[in-house]
């Protein structure tokens, strides 16, 4: 199948990606730096233990975030990395001010972070839910909070958001992070209202099943007794109506579309080969 080839061209623009140090949001990192923008990728090393389940016991976010944008200068392109938790209004605001003094512009946010979880709802903890909540909805918030005066002096410019198949339908056993998932997909659609006459559009990409971290965690909670991992995912393949996973790369596509789509904005679009067709 070939790619299409969206005639975007980021030359002269400003990007930035929160949580973009690797799985989907490295490949928007690369997606916008081959397109001629300066990119920002932040990341963190600091998600609370509790997250760490999905990758051995370190999160490596931040450290995944420097190698990513060394290797995106070595090829020659215009990429750094920033530490920075979206969930921290410190590091937020600190992010921006930092954009605003060393870039003096910004056309394009992309929250890409996000975090989850395996429970029924029975069995979760408060706490629990609270934190699959806040991890996915707190820094969607902050970050488009301390964004929205650095766009606006830009002469406008695109928030995408990261919500999910789980903003658009329910799944069992994770009610905490489609509350959160639904929760961006309201955000979204109010704070394009919002914003609409600055010039600053607002929209959210709902991936379907993409292999990243987040999924390798998600398959050794789903893997049945006596299945093997190659067993589950062909048997995760058959909730897919086009039978194929997405890959970062069709998500980053459609993140750069809507970067550069003047006349679209409060939309919620999914990548997810027909999983939640109305
Ligand atoms: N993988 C999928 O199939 C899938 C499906 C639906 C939605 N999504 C959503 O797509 C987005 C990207 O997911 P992914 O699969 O690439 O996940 P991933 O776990 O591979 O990558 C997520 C990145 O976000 C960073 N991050 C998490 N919390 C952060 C925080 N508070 N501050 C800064 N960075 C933070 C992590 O360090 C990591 O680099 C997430 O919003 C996720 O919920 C993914």
């Amino acid at each position: 199948m070939t790619r299409m080839d969206l005639p975007a061209d980021f030359t002269g623009k400003v990007a930035l990606v929160v949580g973009g140090g690797r799985g989907i949001g490295s490949a928007v990192v690369e997606q916008f730096a081959r397109r001629g923008a300066t990119v920002v990728v932040a990341d963190t090393d600091r998600l609370p233990s509790h997250f760490n389940h999905y990758e051995s016991t370190q999160v490596t976010g931040y450290a995944d975030a420097q190698k990513l944008a060394a290797r995106m200068t070595e090829s020659g392109l215009r990429v750094t990395a920033a530490q920075a938790d979206a969930t921290d209004e410190d590091d937020i605001r600190r992010l921006y001010a930092d954009l605003a003094e060393d870039a003096g512009r910004l056309d394009a946010v992309v929250n890409a972070f996000g975090v989850t979880h395996v429970c029924p709802v029975e069995r979760m903890e408060l706490a629990e839910f609270q934190q699959v909540v806040s991890g996915n909805l707190d820094g969607v918030f902050l970050s488009a909070k301390h964004a929205l005066p650095l766009l606006r002096s830009s002469g406008g410019g695109a928030i995408v958001n990261f919500s999910s198949v789980s903003g658009r339908s329910g799944f069992a056993k994770v009610a905490h992070y489609c509350a959160a998932k639904f929760g961006v997909v309201g955000f979204t659609a109010a704070l394009a209202q919002e914003v609409a006459r600055d010039g600053i559009r607002v929209n959210a990409v709902c991936p379907g099943i993409v292999r990243s971290n987040m999924w390798r965690y998600l398959l050794s909670e789903f893997v049945r007794p006596g299945e093997s991992e190659e067993e589950c995912w062909e048997r995760m393949r058959t909730m897919i109506p086009q039978r194929e996973f997405q890959t970062p790369e069709d998500l980053a596509e459609l993140v750069a579309y809507l970067a550069a789509a003047t006349k679209v904005t409060g939309q919620a679009i999914s990548v997810d080969g027909g999983m939640t067709a109305p």
